[in-house]
């Protein structure tokens, strides 16, 4: 997830580009950059790496030109492919310097491209999946009428989700966007005309919005836009006003981060999955291991991290067991050090972690690395600090997440860690290289279903208003139901600050049974996995204490409920993938019984997004 600005006409400026970009921040920071097209001086760039600080040098540099702009280009960038570096930082180039390139989403089929680039005597100065738009354009447009014609034959090429905006040096003040599944809108004052990854980036500047749509290339003059199909067909584009402030626009429109990170989860789930198996069942990590062959000597798999990351881990287990046959351990990290794990060079120690920070995992990473083991990432930030120690890395490409409740990084460090669950019975010789692919293809639909489940928010709203005053919470599930159960009892623990517990459902009765009556509200996940029937059993056990029963079920099963009792349904999918749907409903839940109570779903009480203390 990156941030493109882009301006052409009496407007563009310097200034217009990075304050817009400030206010594209929220989608990352690992560097920004912009490219003008001057009146005198051709393209310049100008671009810094360095987190929060890149804005603030970028604004600084370019801040010194004081030429004409006729349009320009801009960039903050959420690292996927490649580190957070200065020679990543957007915009690129082609070998020339005559095509400029800002890109947000993933180019899947890029190593392919580049390859055929590379043969081709092309030189890259980045790492990035972007540089091989502007080369392949570089390619296109001699033969072609104009840059829109170029970029069209090149948008044609392109696998995956994704929105471009390029500048040609032989076109001045044309700019030429390309959308698919990845936002972008177009604004005008009538005199300039932007293109924006999202509407508080020109907010103070458009009166007048235009959506594009998906596979449509929009091109912007001084003098106005025009929206075309990659068969060049002009497209009518409509209209539409804001009547958002600025705050409120950040967040698109939604009352806050943790509700937009909730709807972002399938783009989140989608960016995570694609374009990262091959066709022979090959699992593409971000950081490969030196040698690779020792993954298929693996005899264990020893699972850390905390929190939420730890219940993704939890889903993992049951996948990898049931798939490769391997053991899998599984650490709260803070334990893991402090005990003697049984540990060798056979051993492969999983860290996941949100932000790759959280010190008790990374002290867990330098712990198993000191034993030997070898040692894998997954996380969600680029050249974060277990990014960099892990021998491998998985990075999960859900963008960055700013609420402190994790909930789009959580369906996707499930779907990564399917993945490399994936990978690992392919190595160990336990799944064919065809059903890795059929199972990878069953993934790949996962973040329709996701779309599906959203639809329930309001139902999900009308329930925290029923159930909202109630004293206590029970979530109950078993195996892979056992984690999302976890899941969310934490999340409403996080912003209700309600008591509510997750239970593996066949051990109620060994305990916290005791605790049940007619307060307290219990949420059975009955999807069917493997053990939906024994789930049910449970619910009888709470029905005769009187509670109030939430089954979260699959379509056919509604009449599993009783009356006054509510049944939630969710696609049902793959046992295995099922986590991925069925937290979602307990997400929605937390959250409208925490907006209930008034609380700031953001920033919860007690809480750091990041713990970087033991
Ligand atoms: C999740 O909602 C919490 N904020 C918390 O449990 C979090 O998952 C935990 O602190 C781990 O963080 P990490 O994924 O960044 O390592």
């Amino acid at each position: 997830m990156c941030g493109i600005i882009a301006v052409t006409g009496s407007g563009a400026s310097v200034e217009i580009l990075t304050t817009g970009l400030r206010r594209l921040e929220y989608r990352g920071y690992d560097s920004a950059g912009i490219v003008l097209h001057t009146r005198d001086d051709g393209f310049l760039r100008f671009r810094a790496a360095g987190g929060t600080k890149s804005l603030v040098a970028l604004e600084s540099e370019a801040g010194a030109f004081h030429g004409e702009v006729i349009a320009g280009i801009g960039h903050t960038r959420w690292a996927t492919h490649g580190g957070p570096t200065l020679f990543n930082a957007h915009p690129h180039f082609d070998c020339g310097e005559n095509i400029a390139i800002v890109h947000n989403g993933i180019v899947e089929n890029f190593r392919e491209l580049k390859e055929e680039l590379l043969a081709g005597g092309h030189v890259f100065s980045s790492e990035t999946d972007t540089e091989v738009i502007a080369h392949l354009i570089e390619v296109q447009l001699p033969f072609s009428p104009s840059l829109v014609d170029a970029v069209a034959s090149v948008a044609k090429r392109m696998r995956g989700a994704m929105s471009f905006v390029v500048v040609g040096a032989s076109e001045p003040g044309v700019i030429v966007g390309f959308k698919r599944m990845a936002p972008m809108v177009v604004g005008t004052d009538g005199s300039s005309w932007f293109l924006a990854s999202d509407i508080p980036a020109i907010l103070d500047r458009a009166g007048t919005f235009f959506q594009i749509e998906d596979e449509n290339l929009v091109v912007l003059t001084p003098k106005g836009a025009r929206m075309l199909t990659l068969d060049m067909v002009d497209v009518p584009m409509e209209s539409f006003g804001v009547d958002w402030t600025l705050e409120s626009a950040e967040r698109s429109g939604f009352d806050d981060f943790m509700s937009k990170e909730i709807f972002e989860q399938p783009a989140a789930l989608r960016d995570t999955l694609a374009g990262r198996m091959t066709r022979d069942g090959l699992l593409l990590l971000d950081e490969q291991p030196s040698d690779l062959d020792l993954w298929a000597r693996v005899d264990k798999v020893f699972i850390v991290a905390c929190g939420t990351s730890f219940h993704a881990g939890m889903v993992a287990k049951y996948a990898i067991e049931h798939w490769t046959k391997i053991p899998v351990e599984l650490d709260i990290s803070s334990e893991f050090r402090y005990r003697d794990p049984v540990v060798d060079e056979r051993t492969l120690v999983v860290a996941v972690s949100q932000s790759g920070e959280t010190l008790d995992t990374l002290a867990a990473l330098h712990e198993a690395r000191n034993l030997g083991a070898q040692t894998l990432a997954v996380c969600n930030v680029v050249g974060s600090s277990m990014a960099r120690l892990a021998d491998a890395v998985l990075y999960t490409r859900a963008g960055p997440e700013v609420g402190v409740a994790a909930t789009k990084t959580h369906t996707s460090q499930i779907g990564a860690l399917m993945m490399l669950a994936l990978q690992l019975a392919r190595v160990k010789g336990q799944l064919y290289p065809q059903e890795v692919r059929d199972l990878y293809d069953q993934l790949l639909a996962v973040p329709a279903k996701v779309t599906e489940v959203l639809g329930l928010w309001d139902q999900m709203r009308d329930l925290a208003v029923r159930y909202g005053g109630c004293s206590r919470f029970y979530f109950i599930g078993r195996h892979v139901g056992y984690p999302v159960a976890l899941e969310g009892a934490l999340k409403l623990k996080e912003i209700s600050y309600l008591p509510a517990e997750g239970y593996p459902a066949g051990e109620l009765k060994h305990g916290a049974i005791a605790m049940l009556d007619a307060d307290a509200v219990v949420f059975a996940i009955a999807t069917r996995t493997r053990l939906y029937e024994k789930v049910m059993s449970n619910v009888e056990e709470v029905r005769a204490r009187n509670s109030a029963v939430v089954v979260i079920g699959n379509p056919g099963d509604e009449s599993v409920v009783s009356t006054g009792e509510t049944f939630i349904s969710v696609p049902r999918l793959h046992p295995l993938f099922a986590p991925m749907v069925d937290v979602i409903p307990l997400q929605m839940f937390a959250y409208h019984v925490a907006r209930g109570l008034g609380n700031d779903a953001d920033r919860p009480r007690n809480l750091a997004k990041t713990v970087t203390v033991e």
